[in-house]
């Protein structure tokens, strides 16, 4: 059997490419759509969520990198001829699927990848590169639409495998021809004439692809809706007024950080820098439900975590005093869940004129709170969650 292929048979390196392919992606396949529907109540559960994702994630790179050799390959090489050039339609419909397969095999990892690098923590590549893609920032959008557009071309590439896969049976089981076996393994076998291209297959390949992104689009697939709505806050009327501001937090999910942020608070502050003792007072209300946590957004307003169904609003209260250094500290009172702690937030202030700039971190253990009471494996979640503070005010 030799190396090369011929206008007669399959030469063994693209056999090989075909049947490698062909193990990985009926591979991928199942473990994406059992991975998708899994449960993740509990901290076993999403451990094997996470499991099968990242070994999904991981096949789908390398069946990536294996499908641009294999097309390299394929383009350098004569494609043998066409069995049954007499049958017209039959013939299109196999070059059809050919070109769905091969347009598939680059789209649908690539789609996946894009939608990986774009999301903040959750099933990581087991591979020794950068979790990230150079020019795919970390967006939600862009999360949103490739997901979107992996599931759907993922149905098409499931769709062609199926027809790909009865054409090839029908060939062997009912027409009794040589199409399964001169793809597999063996001694060559010969077929005369040429293989007859035509630009139908391959247009019609981008236009059913144009389709189905199109009906993806119709079906609002690539748009974000959060599953939850809330509320928005009022305004409070006070002393200072926070002109803009994050709080920020990070939580640790399978070792790896994963950041976000409340979108949505308000902050009654007043404040004397020439008093003595108590020099203020803060009243923070955080709207829950503006929380952004990458992938996992959904799951930490859930009800395991924050329930946000329940418990919409948290409250920090806290006296501010000096901290007998440049700094200051917060002291107070954290409520979330209707639970309220003691808490202390050590922070910066640099005032200019009639503008404050503040900024300060605090490390809060999520048990404290009955945030991810199932969650009780470190390794999957871990008990600190960094908060930080930075905000601008005018008096
Ligand atoms: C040829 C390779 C691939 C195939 C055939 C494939 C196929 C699939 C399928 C069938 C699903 C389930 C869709 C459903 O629930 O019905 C899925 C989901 C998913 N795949 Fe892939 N995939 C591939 C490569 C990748 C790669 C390389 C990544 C990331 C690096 C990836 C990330 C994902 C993610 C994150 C989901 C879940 C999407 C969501 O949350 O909606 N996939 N994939
Ligand atoms: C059990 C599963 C499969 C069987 C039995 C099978 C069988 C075959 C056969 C018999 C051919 C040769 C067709 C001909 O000579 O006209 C072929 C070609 C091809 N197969 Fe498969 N296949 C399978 C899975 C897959 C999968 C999963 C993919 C990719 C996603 C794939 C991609 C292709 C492509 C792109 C060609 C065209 C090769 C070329 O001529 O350039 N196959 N397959």
């Amino acid at each position: 059997m030799s190396g090369t292929q011929t206008a007669a048979t399959y030469g063994i390196v693209t056999k090989t490419f075909h049947w490698l392919t062909a193990l990985l992606i009926l591979t991928i396949i199942p473990l994406g759509a059992v991975a998708n529907r899994l449960p993740y109540e509990t901290s076993e559960q999403l451990a094997f969520k996470a499991q099968l994702f990242s070994f999904h994630k991981t096949l789908g790179v390398i069946v990536f990198v294996v499908a641009l050799a294999r097309i390299i390959w394929a383009l350098t090489q004569t494609k043998p001829a066409t069995l049954h050039p007499e049958r017209k339609v039959e013939t299109l419909l196999a070059d059809l699927v050919h070109w769905l397969l091969y347009i598939s095999l680059v789209a649908v990892p690539l789609t996946g990848w894009i939608h990986h690098a774009a999301t903040e923590g959750f099933a990581p590549l087991l591979l020794p590169i950068s979790q990230e893609l150079p020019f795919v920032p970390n967006d939600e959008g862009i999360a949103k639409l490739f997901a979107g557009l992996h599931w759907v071309w993922s149905k098409i590439l499931v769709g062609s495998i199926l027809l790909h896969i009865a054409g090839a049976l029908k060939h062997h089981f009912i027409d009794k021809d040589a199409t399964l076996r001169r793809m597999w393994f063996g001694p060559s076998i010969a077929t005369a004439g040429a293989h007859q291209s035509s630009l139908t297959a391959p247009i019609a390949a981008v236009v059913i692809y144009i389709a189905a992104t199109a009906a993806g689009a119709a079906g609002g697939l690539y748009t974000t809706k959060s599953d939850i709505v809330t509320a928005a806050l009022d305004e409070v009327s006070s002393e200072w007024t926070v002109t803009e501001g994050e709080i920020g937090l990070t939580v640790t999910q399978l070792g790896s950080p994963v950041e976000g942020a409340f979108n949505d608070w308000t902050a009654a502050i007043t404040f004397d820098e020439t008093a003595t003792g108590v020099l203020g007072r803060v009243e923070t209300t955080i709207a829950i439900g503006s929380l952004q946590l990458g992938s996992v957004t959904n799951n930490a307003l859930g009800t395991d975590f924050f329930n946000v169904g329940t418990f919409p609003t948290a409250v920090f209260a806290a006296d501010i005093v000096s901290d007998g250094a440049d700094g200051y500290l917060a002291e107070g009172t954290l409520t979330i869940k209707d639970i309220s702690a003691d808490l202390t937030l050590p922070f910066t202030l640099v005032i200019e004129g009639e503008t404050a700039q503040m900024e300060g971190a605090v490390v809060i253990d999520r048990r404290t709170f009955n945030i991810g009471q199932s969650m009780n494996d470190e390794s999957n979640l871990a008990f600190a969650v960094n908060v930080a503070i930075a905000l601008t005010a005018t008096r």
